[in-house]
């Protein structure tokens, strides 16, 4: 039954492939996405049909649907995640192991029967432009239409990456059940999932298996699974970086445009950032902020001897709580219509809400539970990690390089946290070297994008921390040794958007202002912005950054800027502990770049 017809594929490993997970899995029926908008609406219609979805109201929100989740399944589940490679070490401390052999076993005893009753879709899709050197095929097998209609927003899915891969293409396979099988005549409920839950990583045999979860990146495999923890293995293998970054390109009235990349934890206004609009007095000039991906590049030394990065994703999995139209218009312009909303509130006319969207909340709203919420209940109406699945294209900023299969190339790396202390509004890495110390020795305050706790502060090197598919210390190695490849290296800086003053509020008003650091950044890619050798880096004088229609004197950026000795010292103490769990793995060079930094500070 699983036989699909030659017009479909004739790739015989694919087609065997799909059958013996049919046999284990045992599913009703099999279906070969084709990636049209036929099937999406289909499905979406399915999916009304069975309770997972609400239609919104095609007046406010056409073509778009609602999700709420099982409450037990609403974020990725790290501790749940595993990278089973032949030896514990190239895991290394900063993921989960387990034996592959035994992991395989686990996963069979899982996987048997595991889709009974339910429809297996062969979801193939492609990370990155269809037909680039620099993308990769995946195919997904799936019990979960929900997870169908995701990856065609996501990525480039359907019959033509089938067409792509021939006869004999390379594939990888990840296979997804939300682990729930249907026993006949058994009503469905609107959210399969099981309690039981594991997101498993082969990375000699490139290969993803997931199970019990039907949420977000636990599910949609080409996103954290591929594009990052698969890919960061591919990526050492063969000279390059898949990296957890936004891409975005900056405009000078001039016309000159630079693109520039950023890596910023989960939930730091990373969306935000890759579409910031400027503020109105840059607009005025003609500066122009352009979107080619908020969450994953792939960097490759390219033609121009700079590296350039592709977005191996087609939409934006992004958080919406705190996304407005001040804070983001662009996003919001994304998901007016086509988009699929997870976890977020339900209004009374059909349409969807979260906290931050307007500053007063509409009546009559139902919270992600479904329950009647007023601004007075305890708990918020959207979940914190309620997300909006919107198409790339549908952003008003996207970069018309976007699509470009050769990438775009990258003039400079910014890395960033949510830091209520410590960390100044920016500096620029003296050199590739201590570029990567600085990448390395990331943390930020935790959010909602994971489990556990929220406002703590984790060490997450280069925001790699949950995605990088082998030993933290080798993947350092990695970096630095990209510079050999790399003939124009971009250069690297460091930003802090969430400093705190002694009163609990923000030192810097962040959102469109951002723009004043990033031109300070511009121009010194450029050899325009003097700078000044400090502690941290190279920092910008009070004079060099614009602030043309912003009231913000010297002493509020003396403020941002400052570094506290002190604060320093419990900085470097906090990591000693990381870099001696990585010790036989860490390259001489950072344990260098932490003498150095601690005698400047
Ligand atoms: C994400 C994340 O969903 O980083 O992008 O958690
Ligand atoms: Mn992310």
């Amino acid at each position: 039954m699983h036989q699909p017809d030659s017009s479909v594929t004739t790739h015989k490993p694919l087609i065997d492939w799909v059958g013996s997970i049919t046999k284990l899995c045992r599913p009703e029926q099999v279906v070969w996405c084709d990636g049209s908008d036929e099937e999406w609406h289909r499905l979406c219609a399915e999916l009304v049909e069975s309770g997972t979805f609400q239609k919104l109201n095609p007046e406010k929100r056409p073509d778009s649907y609602l999700a709420w989740s099982d409450p037990k399944d609403v974020a990725r589940v790290e501790d749940r995640t595993f990278i089973c490679s032949r030896r514990q070490d190239d895991a290394g401390v900063s993921n989960n192991w387990e034996d592959p052999r035994a992991m395989r076993e686990r996963m069979q005893q899982l996987f048997d029967g595991c889709m009974q009753g339910r429809t297996l879709y062969v979801i193939p899709f492609c990370m990155g432009p269809l037909g680039s050197d620099l993308s990769m095929i995946g195919v997904e097998i799936s019990d979960s239409p929900y997870v169908a209609v995701n990856m065609k927003i996501m990525t480039r899915m359907g019959q033509a990456v089938l067409d792509h891969l021939g006869s004999d293409g390379d594939f990888i396979p990840c296979v997804h059940s939300v682990g729930a099988p249907l026993a006949p005549g058994k009503d469905d409920v609107a959210w399969p999932c099981n309690e039981e839950k594991y997101i498993v990583h082969y990375p000699e045999d490139r290969e993803i298996w997931s199970f019990g979860s039907g949420y977000g990146g636990n599910a949609l495999l080409g996103k954290k699974c591929l594009a990052l923890r698969i890919a960061s293995v591919v990526a050492r293998d063969e000279g390059w970086l898949a990296e957890h970054m936004l891409i975005s390109g900056v405009q000078a009235p001039s016309g000159e445009k630079r693109y520039v990349a950023g890596a910023f934890p989960s939930a730091c206004g990373k969306t935000n950032f890759a579409m910031l609009i400027p503020p109105e007095t840059y607009r005025e000039k003609g500066w122009k902020v352009t979107t080619v991906g908020d969450d994953i590049a792939w960097l490759r030394p390219g033609k121009t001897g700079k590296l350039h990065a592709i977005n191996p994703e087609a939409g934006y999995f992004g958080v919406a709580p705190g996304t407005s139209y001040e804070s983001n218009p662009n996003a919001m312009a994304s998901l007016e219509r086509n988009t699929i909303f997870t976890n977020v509130a339900l209004t009374a006319d059909g349409d969807v809400w979260w906290e931050g969207m307007t500053e007063e909340a509409p009546k009559g709203i139902k919270d992600w539970k479904g329950q009647p919420w007023t601004p007075d209940c305890d708990s918020p109406a959207a979940h914190p990690n309620s997300r909006f699945t919107a198409p790339a294209a549908q952003c008003p900023a996207i970069d018309p390089e976007w699509e470009n299969p050769e990438g775009v190339p990258i003039d400079a790396i910014i890395f960033g946290g949510r830091r209520a202390t410590t960390m100044p509004l920016v500096f620029q890495a003296f050199n590739w070297v201590h570029g990567v110390f600085i990448g390395a020795n990331m943390g930020s305050e935790t959010t909602a994008a994971a489990e556990g706790a929220v406002g703590k502060i984790r060490h997450d090197p280069f925001a790699m921390r949950p995605f990088c598919g082998y030993n933290m210390g080798d993947y350092f190695r990695h970096w630095l040794e990209m510079r050999k490849e790399i003939r124009e290296l971009p250069r690297i800086f460091h930003v802090n958007w969430f400093r705190k003053g002694p009163d609990g509020s923000f030192l810097w008003p962040g959102f469109q202002e951002n723009m004043r650091v990033l031109e300070w950044i511009f121009d010194r890619v450029r050899g325009r912005a003097r700078g000044h050798e400090a502690q941290l880096g190279w920092q910008p004088h009070y004079d060099e950054i614009n602030f043309e229609g912003l009231d913000f004197s010297q002493d509020q950026f003396d403020e941002l800027m400052q570094v506290s000795p002190e604060e320093f010292r419990q900085e470097l103490l906090s990591e000693a502990d990381f870099y001696l769990e990585l010790y036989d793995h860490l390259p001489k060079e950072l344990i260098f770049q932490r003498e150095l930094l601690a005698g400047r500070v």
